[in-house]
Parts: structure tokens; C-alpha cells; sequence
């Protein structure tokens, strides 16, 4: 059973997907959930967490000095001793020297194929270029922005899709549903491995 830390930074529903499938669905026995970390104090996927008696701790990061949040941050993290640290929709740069002390243990779910589009705004990139099918990218994190080795990529079909909002639902139910499936996928084999 692995020990998971989440990172957040707002709404949470990736998060809550993830909480969920621990409860009823398939990481149901594969992995448990010891902190939720935000770096904002008002994240709404904190007040979810709670809901799901998942214990919860913010590291704030607007106007702190980078060094300072990060041995925060580290501090926070390490008290937990995860596995893996698992970011939904966590919307900071990780620091080079944390992504080094977790090699292959921190995994980011991107809402697009990240060799198209990194970064932000990904479902409005995906809109404005009237993409038909789209991606779901889930990877390890390494130093650069979005340019982890990738884990696994899921299609989104989006034919038919004719607003913002339209994206962003299809997206996001994929997302809900693939990165459950993926994290799985790595906290089996890698139980197999050893
Ligand atoms: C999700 O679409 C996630 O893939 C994306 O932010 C959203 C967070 O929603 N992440 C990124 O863009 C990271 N670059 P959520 O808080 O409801 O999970």
C-alpha cells in the first residue's frame, strides 16, 4: 500500500476523484492518502479533503521568498514520508532540489499531450485550436515545466465541442477517470518490481 501526499492549488476535483477512488474504485487497497497540501489558503479542494476526514496542511507561497516556501514545503512533505507525491492541479514550479530528492516519485496529470502545449490554459489552447480530439498526459515531474517522462496519454474526443466549457467537461471527465487508472498502474508494478 502506498502512502500518498496530494498537491493542490484550487478547486481540487482531481483530488476528490483520486479520494474517491480510494473509497469505492480502483486505488480502493492500492494507496492511502496522509496529507493534502495546498499552496493557497483558500483552495476549495481543501475544505474536500476534510470532508473525506483526509488531513490537510497549507504552505502558503505568495509573497514568500522561493527558499523559504520551498524548505516549507520540504519540511511539510518529508514529515509524511511518502511514496509519491501526486500534484492535481497544483499550479506552482516545483523546485529543482525537491524534483531531485523524489526522482520518479512526483506524477502530474497535464490536461493535453504535453509535447503540444506546456504550461497553462491548456483547455483554452485546445479551444482556440479548435483541436477535434485532444489529450490527457499524465507524467513524472522532472525540472523542466511539463517535460517529464510520460506515463501514459489518454484521448479526448472533442468533435462536437463548441464552447470553452465544452472542453473543459470532456477533459476533465477523462481526467477523473485516467489518472486513477494510471496511478494504479505505477503503484502495481511498481509492488511487482520489488
Ligand atoms: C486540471 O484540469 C488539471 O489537469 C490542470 O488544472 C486543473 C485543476 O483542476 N493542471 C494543470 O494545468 C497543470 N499544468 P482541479 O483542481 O479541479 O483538479
Amino acid at each position: 500500500m502506498k502512502n500518498i501526499v496530494i498537491f493542490i492549488s484550487g478547486r481540487g476535483s482531481n483530488m476528490e476523484a483520486i479520494l474517491r477512488s480510494i473509497s469505492s474504485g480502483v486505488l480502493k487497497g492500492v494507496c492511502s492518502v496522509s496529507c493534502v497540501v495546498s499552496n493557497r489558503a483558500d483552495a476549495a479542494g481543501l475544505d474536500t479533503a476534510r470532508t473525506y476526514g483526509v488531513k490537510t496542511a497549507v504552505v502558503v507561497s505568495k509573497g514568500v521568498h522561493a527558499a523559504e516556501y520551498n524548505r516549507k514545503l520540504r519540511e511539510t512533505v518529508d514529515a509524511f514520508s511518502p511514496d509519491y507525491i501526486v500534484l492535481a492541479g497544483y499550479m506552482k514550479i516545483l523546485d529543482s532540489g525537491f524534483v531531485k530528492q523524489y526522482p520518479k516519485r512526483i506524477i502530474n496529470i497535464h490536461p493535453a499531450d504535453t509535447s503540444a502545449h506546456q504550461g497553462l490554459h491548456a483547455y483554452e489552447w485546445a479551444f482556440e485550436n479548435r483541436l477535434k480530439k485532444s489529450y490527457i498526459t499524465v507524467h513524472y515531474v522532472d525540472e523542466g515545466v511539463d517535460t517529464g517522462e510520460v506515463i501514459g496519454k489518454a484521448e479526448v474526443d472533442m468533435v462536437g465541442a463548441t464552447s470553452l466549457h465544452d472542453y473543459e467537461e470532456r477533459g476533465l471527465a477523462v481526467e477523473h477517470r485516467f489518472y486513477s487508472e494510471m496511478l494504479k498502474n505505477i503503484f502495481i508494478t511498481e509492488n511487482v518490481a520489488r
